[in-house]
């Protein structure tokens, strides 16, 4: 199955900006990977030999950078909750010089959109000198990273322009769960079986198009909470904690507020003392065991006069969060609730005259270390 690539998909067509069109493409990129990796009949289209070498392994070892490096944290409660398999999530500016002792029967899996980025790349060579399994996400068919490992799976999202990734990233979490889910039955698992990869993407899709349809919403709030900041910050537990650092990064590089994605739990041991009148905290609630302790943390922040903006699930939502994300499995979540952070982070941009599609001193893909 490859992505035909024609003129429409590298044309801005109607739009300003790229980044706002890859935004927008986001529902058909979840209904493209449905159809091209689930089958009619319920099996997965997943390499048999890849799901075998899998079921070998004691430990995954997920190693990317920037927000494939986000996306691969999203993947590690994924892999860890639906195939039983541990998960270390790895920079691969970190992991290639200071490689941690592996385990005995490591897996590695490389998330890469441009499948070029010299950091997680270097880490592939010295696994294959190890002679050691390795599989490819990306979003370019016979890219480097992609020839140079044992197993490719491809994204499939369709050409990805604006340096600020948005549709590789929920790509990326997309086959995670694709890719955890056929590993789960590989194995024999029931969390395998109870996980329906099929109805969540379906869901993803309609989520997604619920919150890009209320765009002009989002513009408003951004308005409100970011002109005239330049700092924010973004807060969540657990699963919203690797949403929030992807939410900050999106904010930072286009917008160039600093923003920071933080544990919820963790700004009181310091970081609080920078929350003054107005400081802008966004704060996921899609968490369940978290929602009721991050509850409390927006009271700490709103006590120390933060302007709080709530994205908070519906199953978690209070009346006063300003933005409501559509049910879906708490583990794929991020691929809904990142949504508003991508065009909150675009608005931002736009209002401050930047350049949202070629940041300053940003490249597409980093192809030196
Ligand atoms: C994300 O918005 C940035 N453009 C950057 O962090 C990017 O994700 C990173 O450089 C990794 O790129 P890759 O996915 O092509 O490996």
């Amino acid at each position: 199955y490859t992505v035909n690539i024609d003129a429409s998909d590298i044309s801005k067509g109607t739009y300003d900006h790229y980044m706002l069109k890859e935004i927008d493409e986001q529902p058909s990129v979840m209904r493209r990977i449905s159809q091209n990796y689930l089958n009619n009949d319920g099996s997965l289209n997943v390499e048999q030999d890849l799901l075998d070498e899998m079921k070998k392994a004691d430990r995954l070892y997920i190693v990317a950078a920037g927000t494939s490096y986000h996306a691969g944290l999203v993947g590690k409660n994924i892999f860890e909750r639906v195939a039983d398999i541990p998960v270390d999530v790895e920079l691969g500016s970190e992991f290639g010089y200071h490689m941690p002792k592996l385990s005995k029967h490591p897996f590695f899996i490389f998330l890469s959109q441009s499948g070029e980025t010299a950091d997680s790349r270097q880490v592939l060579v010295k696994v294959n000198k190890m002679n050691l399994p390795s599989l490819t996400m990306t979003n370019v068919a016979n890219s480097t990273l992609s020839r140079e490992a044992t197993y490719t799976m491809e994204l499939l999202a369709g050409p990805e322009i604006a340096v600020a990734s948005t549709k590789a990233y929920t790509a990326q979490i997309a086959v995670e769960a694709v890719l955890a889910k056929a590993l789960g039955e590989a194995k024999g698992l029931q969390s395998g079986k109870d996980f329906n990869v099929k109805e969540q993407l379906a869901l993803a899709a309609n989520g997604i198009q619920t919150i890009v349809d209320e765009k002009s919403k989002i513009k408003d709030l951004t308005a409100d909470y970011l002109t005239d900041q330049k700092d924010a910050f973004y807060i969540g537990r657990g699963i919203d904690y690797a949403l929030a650092l992807e939410a900050a990064l999106k904010l930072k590089e286009i917008s160039y507020i600093h923003a920071e994605g933080f544990a919820a739990g963790e700004l009181k041991h310091g970081t609080i003392a920078l929350i003054e009148k107005n400081t802008p905290v966004l704060a996921y609630v899609n968490d369940g065991v978290g929602a009721s302790h991050t509850r409390g943390n927006i009271q700490e922040v709103e006590a120390r006069g933060a302007h709080v903006l709530v994205i908070a699930s519906q199953k978690y939502a209070e009346p006063t969060d300003q933005i409501i994300i559509p049910e879906i499995d708490e583990l794929i979540s991020p691929i809904i609730s990142v949504v508003p952070a991508q065009l909150i982070a675009y608005y931002a941009s736009l209002a401050r005259g930047n350049d949202v599609d070629k940041p300053r001193n940003l490249a597409k893909s980093v192809t030196v270390e």
